[in-house]
């Protein structure tokens, strides 16, 4: 798809299909009265006969009859104006993505202006619209033969007054490469365990690290072994396919850098302790939170966010077989901690408690790790938010700030101390498994033995992950890409607020320096 942005008229705009964000029962702004002029009343008529009220995600075509110079435009609910969002407005964005290729456009028009509801700036309008555009868009498609013809190519955002022109373009820049960063993760998650191994992500991370000038490393078995990573290497044992770990690092700024560690069990069948048949197919997505990490490294690369940013992807299949873990079994952590197997499923927190372990030889700032962690939290949570768990207050708050923004929903979970006795071990330090009550809650809190001090955050990605609802326009069946554009949100809020403290320290030690 490609994306530009132009200055001029909406009217004058060249294209197929205008479309035109309207609020429900709200006075028509300066510029779509205007339109409706030059369209003799048309999209008056249309509101008038009750064939289009603004309802959220309404649709409705008009043909322009030659009256402006696209031939037809297409009218798209935004809802009433005192609950209009960012998130509204994208979806109501891929809603009419969707229904400009269902008309079989090539092309549409989308002005910008008509998105400024409640005051949201033109970039991030312009940003949101892209987003809608290009997740709502989004098949996976890889392995269909014969794939459905589709003719939309370009998409290109109008803005009426020249000084909005360049907030319109940045906007629309930023929208792209956070949508390329989402349909990125969903394109790893959808593409199967027999393609997307351990190796696989290796050389995804080898390739972005190539394209991006950054750092990458990966670590094979015998380096595991090496180092004292019993439960990854315990994990990996059963698998055929060779387990990585990889590390990949941007430096768009100095100090001490922000880790993300991401799950990426690339299938996870339960291993000895076998999940029941029934969806285990969808297990190939358990590598969710390593495919949210990558993309959102490239992302911030691409974004240059000023921030060093570090990320940890624990690569490995979870299969049973002669060699695989027992439950019962023994394994010492990296850290140096053991751990007694009771089911040999809970295999994500093993993963995480070592690359964890590894994450904490960079001295960061804070850890943030993300993963298809845990059933319970579906349950919990359902579909609609992402677990969240932490040892910062500070962090957890700007993390659920950014979701709100982002549109990705994550909800709150304590780490009570109470729930300790859960995981305390009978003959090892600690149980790989809390068993069912508050499972999402007593894997964090396993994750947390790992992560002294740090500032951490966890985020369970299990019920966010994976979409079989349609009603989301947004969404595309299967994986979601769910928790790049929070990240990325975060990161950039991050890095800016680290900007601003810096500076006023620099203008207080000019002040306090004697002259
Ligand atoms: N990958 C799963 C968690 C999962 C389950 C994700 C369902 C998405 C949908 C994880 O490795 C797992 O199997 N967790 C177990 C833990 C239990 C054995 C303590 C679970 O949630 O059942
Ligand atoms: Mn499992
Ligand atoms: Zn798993």
């Amino acid at each position: 798809m490609e994306i530009t942005a132009t200055q001029g008229a909406w009217a004058k705009a060249a294209g197929e299909i205008l479309v035109l964000g309207l609020c429900q029962s709200a006075p028509m702004t300066q510029e779509v009265a205007a339109l409706d002029r030059a369209l003799h009343g048309k999209i008056r008529a249309a509101i008038d006969a009750g064939e289009f009220s603004g309802k959220w995600r309404e649709t409705s075509l008009l043909y322009t009859e030659g009256r402006i110079a696209c031939r037809r435009v297409l009218l798209v609910g935004l809802g009433k104006p005192a609950e209009f969002t960012q998130n509204r407005l994208r979806q109501a964005a891929s809603t009419a993505a969707r229904q400009v290729r269902d008309a079989g456009a090539a092309q549409c028009v989308l002005p910008v202006e008509w998105g400024q509801v409640n005051g949201i700036s033109t970039a991030d309008v312009a940003q949101t619209m892209v987003e809608g555009l290009l997740l709502g868009l989004y098949r996976f498609e890889a392995y269909k033969t014969d794939r459905e013809a589709d003719k939309f190519r370009a998409g290109m955002l109008r803005v009426s007054k020249v000084e909005d022109h360049a907030a319109a373009a940045a906007g629309a820049r930023r929208g792209e490469i956070v949508a390329s960063a989402a349909t990125y993760v969903r394109d790893l998650c959808n593409h199967p365990a027999n393609v997307v191994t351990p190796t696989y992500l290796a050389d995804e991370a080898t390739r972005i690290a190539a394209d991006h000038h950054l750092r990458v490393e990966v670590l094979e078995r015998a380096d595991m072994a090496r180092l004292g990573m019993g439960a990854l290497v315990g994990v990996a044992q059963g698998a055929a396919t060779p387990p990585k770990l990889i590390t990949l690092s941007y430096r768009g700024g100095d100090g001490p850098p922000v880790v993300l560690v991401g799950k990426s069990v690339t299938f996870d069948s339960g291993g000895i302790s076998l999940k029941p048949a029934e969806e285990m197919d969808r297990m190939k997505y358990d590598m969710t939170g390593g495919a949210t990490v990558l993309a959102t490294v490239r992302a911030a690369a691409q974004l240059e966010i000023p921030i060093h940013l570090i990320g940890v992807l624990p690569a490995t299949d979870n299969m049973p077989g002669g060699n695989a873990v027992h439950p019962g079994d023994v394994l010492t952590t990296l850290s140096g901690k053991t751990v007694e197997i009771i089911n040999t499923d809970a295999e994500g927190r093993l993963c995480l408690a070592d690359a964890i372990t590894y994450a904490l030889r960079h001295k960061p700032r804070l850890v943030i790790d993300l993963a298809t962690l845990t059933g319970a939290c579906v349950v919990a949570l359902g579909h609609h938010a992402a677990g969240l768990f932490g040892n910062d207050a500070d962090l957890m708050a700007a993390l659920q700030a950014a979701g709100e923004t982002s549109g990705e929903r994550v909800w709150p979970l304590p780490l009570w101390d109470d729930y300790f006795s859960q995981i305390k071990g009978d003959i090892a330090d600690l149980k790989n498994s809390g068993g069912r009550p508050g499972g999402a809650i007593t894997a964090a809190l396993f994750l947390k033995q790992f992560v002294g001090e740090t500032p951490w955050a966890h985020f369970d990605l299990a019920g966010t992950g994976w979409n079989t609802d349609t009603a989301r326009p947004d969404l595309s069946k299967g994986s979601t890409g769910f928790g790049v554009r929070l990240l990325v949100t975060y990161l950039s809020d991050l890095a800016q607020s680290s900007a601003k403290k810096s500076k006023r320290a620099t203008g207080k030690t000019k002040h306090s320096t004697p002259r």
